[in-house]
């Protein structure tokens, strides 16, 4: 694969904003990350684009974006084993305590007991 190409529209308002990697070959998009202010809502690769770097790209541009706009870290919720493996490559770091009120908070079996943080 030659180059992956990154397109965003930054929003400064209420809605989130979108940044998404497409596959140069089709321009079909390949993954995708949403954050609003500086919390890191959601990020997502095809399972058949993984290993190739592609989230740690969209990251690079939306931490950009996120100081761009004044901020001077990004925050965020890191599921346990592998994404919260991912986030550590990307120097984030666990803030001590679980969660934003220091409870784990779980969702369709899944605890969310992890907040990361990266200073900017
Ligand atoms: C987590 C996710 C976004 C990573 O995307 P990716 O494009 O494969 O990530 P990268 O290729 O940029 O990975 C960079 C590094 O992170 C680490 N990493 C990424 N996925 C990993 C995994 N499954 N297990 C262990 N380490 C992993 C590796 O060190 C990797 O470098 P390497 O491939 O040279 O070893 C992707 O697996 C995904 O979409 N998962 C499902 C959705 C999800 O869990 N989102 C996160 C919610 S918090």
């Amino acid at each position: 694969m030659t180059e992956v190409a990154i397109t965003s529209n930054p929003q400064k308002g209420f809605q989130h904003s979108v940044i998404r990697a497409h596959d140069p070959d089709t321009n079909q998009i390949i993954g995708r990350l949403t954050y609003h202010s500086n919390l890191i809502t959601n990020i997502r690769v095809l399972p058949e684009s993984r290993r190739q770097g592609i989230a740690s790209l969209l990251v690079d541009e939306a931490e950009d974006q996120i100081a761009a706009n004044g901020h001077d870290e990004v925050i965020l919720f890191a599921v346990s084993g592998p994404p919260q493996r991912f986030w550590t490559t990307q120097g984030y770091t666990l803030i001590e305590g679980a969660g934003v009120t220091g409870i784990p908070i779980v969702l369709n079996s899944t605890t969310f007991d992890y907040n990361m943080r990266k200073g900017i």
